[in-house]
């Protein structure tokens, strides 16, 4: 058996811990023999543990406690704490690992709600599972969620040569806004939301650039966010926006633009990895 996962980029500017979108990069979890104890073989080196201490298997035990141990395989192209769902991905993998070993059954919408209980927010595990976009509304009660078509386009991204763990960029965000701010902020989501499910990436795109809610002050973290979306307008990107806790960074862009924009980034640090990315439509798979 071979579970299959998505990246997540989340936020998409002002959607914030609501909205996100599955991407083309992957995590693989190969299930091997039943053994005596859970093993996970993988090449992140001495970070990430190779027992039952390992987030997938945490998250399985979770989710079914009596399970038998596995020898597992892991293979991921996503990468860790950059802002594309690696955590998340290992915690969808957990899940669909707990649902077919423990035959479980799990629904969509069950796999969504354990997952968002144990990340904490919806926008990355959500459309880790379902694939696409996903807006989803939880903050510690039942989630709601809903899956839409995200319009065609490239999504590039330019990640940065270092970690930015999501527990530093969160410590910066305030723990209140004003009221009419929060309506502000929620006024430049709405739109954003609806131009994305009527298909108009250009009003999309300029909704995700007028993000009030986290960019502004995560700025020290991230200060390529400017540059690169100079180099977005420049050459007709539809918008660009910080992904998730960053720090990577995503230009939406038409195909005809996407090689002068990778060239111009590649250009902005040599040390940096530009990745062109599509949407995946289908969500967590199991071969
Ligand atoms: N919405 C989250 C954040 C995504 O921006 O902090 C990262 O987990």
């Amino acid at each position: 058996m071979r579970i299959r996962v998505p990246a997540t980029s989340a936020n998409l500017g002002p959607g914030f811990d609501s909205c996100g979108v599955a991407v083309s990069c992957y995590l693989f979890v190969e299930v091997a023999e039943a053994a005596d104890t859970w093993h996970v073989d993988h090449s992140y080196g001495d970070q990430v543990p190779t027992d039952e201490n390992n987030l997938i298997i945490q998250t399985a035990l979770k989710t079914a406690p009596n399970l038998l141990p596995h020898r597992i395989k892991v293979a991921s192209d996503i990468p860790l704490t950059r802002g594309l769902g690696s955590s998340s991905s290992a915690i969808v993998a957990g899940i669909e690992l707990a649902n077919r070993l423990g035959d479980l059954h799990l629904t969509e919408s069950d796999k969504v709600e354990l997952a968002s209980q144990m990340e904490g927010h919806p926008d990355n595990v959500a459309p880790a599972i379902c694939g696409d976009l996903v807006i989803a509304s939880g903050n510690g009660k039942k989630v709601n969620y809903v899956k839409h078509y995200f319009p065609d386009c490239e999504l590039i991204a330019f990640i940065p040569n270092t970690e930015l763990k999501t527990s530093e960029s969160r410590g910066v965000l305030p723990e209140k806004l004003t009221f009419p701010a929060a309506v502000a902020a929620s006024s430049v989501a709405n739109v954003m939301v609806a131009a994305l499910i009527k298909g108009d990436l250009s009003m999309a795109g300029k909704m995700m650039e007028q993000d009030q809610f986290h960019e502004i002050y995560r700025s020290s973290f991230v200060p390529h966010l400017a540059q690169v979306r100079q180099i977005s307008h420049e050459n007709s990107g539809y918008g660009c926006y910080l992904s998730g806790a960053g720090p990577t960074v995503i230009i939406l862009a038409p195909k005809s633009v996407s090689g002068k924009i990778t060239t111009q980034l590649k250009a902005l640090d040599d040390k940096a990895t530009i990745e062109v990315f599509q949407v995946d439509r289908e969500g967590v798979q199991v071969f």
